[in-house]
């Protein structure tokens, strides 16, 4: 069973609407759709937005699904000129840029008494999926490279400057690394597959506005034809 969680209604409408033998179990205030997509046992969650509710919606594929992967759909902020609006990241890896010890002597983005604050992506999950993009949407750029999330909409440029410089990112976005986080505590591998609706920086409220439904129907794409090759 493999479970797709988007943090907004509009990031998991279209995979929920090709879904068959479908039930729904709610809890948490989120509704987990169990059924079949392109044939596929899957659950398909929209968490909400932020990394606490992206967490808890995990937690719960774990425990009540035993889901064996975790994709986490959805849009994201570029880092990076080379990526533009539209492209897709697939994640090498994702941390959180906000969590911050660093007056305990901790580097920032270092989560205290944990052995790890780096989560690695699946490696067969990203070759699957750059594979799909290939395939499914040749004309647009598709990068693997870090995901960094925080409880932020970024939209400023020396913040943009920052998350780049300090963590190395590719995207940033609101809730992949806690995803990301809950997986790798429970053993499960995981994806994200983010779509660029902007740049992150100043410009980045009115992208956002603008291309968010091009980035959604990017990502949207891509997980399809994903779902459909994974076994
Ligand atoms: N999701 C999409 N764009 C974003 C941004 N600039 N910051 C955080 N989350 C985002």
């Amino acid at each position: 069973m493999l479970g797709i969680i988007g943090a907004m209604s509009e990031e998991v409408a279209s995979l929920k609407d090709r879904m068959d033998k479908v039930s729904i179990y709610r809890a948490a205030g989120m509704e987990f759709y169990q059924g079949s997509l392109l044939g596929r046992d899957v659950v398909i969650v929209r968490s909400g937005i932020g990394k606490v509710n992206a967490a808890i919606c995990s937690q719960i594929l774990a425990d009540r699904y035993h889901v064996t992967g975790i994709i986490n759909t959805g849009i994201a902020g570029s880092l990076r000129n080379e990526i533009n609006i539209g492209d897709i990241v697939l994640s090498s890896d994702a941390l959180q840029h906000d969590m911050d010890a660093t007056g305990f002597g901790y580097p920032v983005g270092v989560i205290p008494q944990m052995d790890c604050s780096v989560f690695q992506g699946d490696e067969r999950m990203i070759e699957a999926a750059k594979k799909c993009c290939g395939e499914t949407i040749p004309e647009i750029g598709v990068h693997v490279g870090r995901v960094v999330s925080g409880d932020q909409f970024v939209s400023d440029k020396a913040k943009k400057a920052w998350l780049t410089e300090t963590f190395g990112g590719y995207c940033t976005e609101m809730e992949g690394a806690a995803i990301a986080q809950a997986a790798y505590l429970n053993g499960i591998p995981f994806l994200i597959i983010r779509a660029i609706s902007d740049k992150a920086d100043d410009s980045a409220i009115v992208s956002y506005e603008e291309f968010e439904a091009k980035a959604i129907e990017h990502s949207v794409k891509l997980v399809m034809a994903l779902v459909e090759k994974l076994d």
